[in-house]
């Protein structure tokens, strides 16, 4: 019984080894998830393509094997034209993380279009533009996997930062159709529905209650943790990973709260606790 269980276990660690990837392109690596991801990769002497809205000295300098590449990932004529470069040039990774992302208020006092704008651009069409020339390019022997990163806050969104949740909620029905679509062929699409994790993205807790930033920090993972769940997630050909699972019971109680209980988390009151559009009084009807 226990030499089965260690026969499976080295066959599992074998096959992971044997699918090491060779080349990976990770968005947004100037912090958090991203710069993590690149420092795990590069340790495992994995080719890195970074790709980042601005450079950094400090970061390239440190990293001279990684190649650094200078994109704004809202721009899909850049994006298309590194894809296909990469492409000519027969570097195309076999590994995608696409992890640039923000987080702003937008619907606080009044909903602000251009910073929803700004949000969705980034974490929704910052991967979008990724995958069109993707799948436009010719089918390959080479299994090339897609991963996006994210948000639970797809299933329970904060309501001040509308442009966040619903963009990482269109992203994920797109790879849940990507998914199922491309089964079986050499595009292999992944989402990773990321809970907390300890970073410095904005998230907005400097205007929540104590309480909510604690509980927050309580079901966070560390970022070492995640990089460590998404580089193995990336190796599979699951379609989802829910990290760290230990926050879901967080946002099925959030998403309860929401949709059961009035006011609870809906943004009725500004985020300083103001009424919203105190003043005005409905006429009564006729
Ligand atoms: N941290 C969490 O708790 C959490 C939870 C769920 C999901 N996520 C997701 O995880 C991903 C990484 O978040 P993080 O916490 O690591 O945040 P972060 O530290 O703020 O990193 C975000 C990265 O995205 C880059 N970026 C933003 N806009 C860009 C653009 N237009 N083009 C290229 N790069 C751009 C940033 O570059 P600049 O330095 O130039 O701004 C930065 O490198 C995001 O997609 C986020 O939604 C995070």
């Amino acid at each position: 019984m226990t030499s089965d269980v260690n026969v499976r276990a080295a066959f599992r660690f074998t096959e992971r080894c044997q699918r090491r990837v060779g080349t990976v392109l990770i968005t947004g690596t100037t912090s958090g998830i991203g710069r993590a991801l690149l420092e795990h990769y590069v340790e495992s002497g994995t080719r890195v393509i970074s790709v980042n809205r601005r450079r950094i000295a400090e970061l390239e300098c440190r990293y001279p094997s990684v190649r650094f590449e200078c994109v704004d990932v809202r721009c899909a004529e850049d994006v298309d034209k590194l894809v296909r470069d990469l492409a000519a040039s027969g570097q195309l990774p076999e590994l995608f993380i696409l992890n640039a992302g923000i987080n702003r208020v937008d619907n606080d006092e009044s909903f602000q279009l251009p910073v929803y704008r700004e949000v969705i651009e980034t974490n929704l069409y910052g991967v979008l533009n990724f995958v069109q020339p993707l799948t436009e390019l010719p089918a390959v022997h080479v299994r090339r996997h897609v991963v996006a990163i994210g948000s639970m806050a797809s299933y329970a969104g904060n309501p001040y930062g509308l442009g966040y949740s619903t963009s990482k909620k269109a992203l994920s029905a797109c790879f849940e159709v990507w998914a199922k679509m491309y089964a079986g062929t050499d595009l292999v699409f992944q989402q990773v529905m990321l809970g907390p994790v300890r970073t410095a993205m904005y998230t907005m807790a400097d205007k929540f209650p104590a309480w909510m930033v604690w509980t927050r920090n309580l079901f966070s993972a560390s970022l070492e943790a995640a990089v460590r769940a998404v580089s193995r997630f990336a190796l599979t050909r699951k379609s989802r990973l829910v990290y760290p699972l230990r926050a879901f019971p967080l946002y099925l109680a959030m998403w309860l709260g929401q949709a059961l209980v009035p006011g609870f988390f809906q943004g009725r009151k500004t985020l300083d606790g103001r009424a919203r559009r105190a003043g005005g009084s409905p006429r009564p009807a006729r």
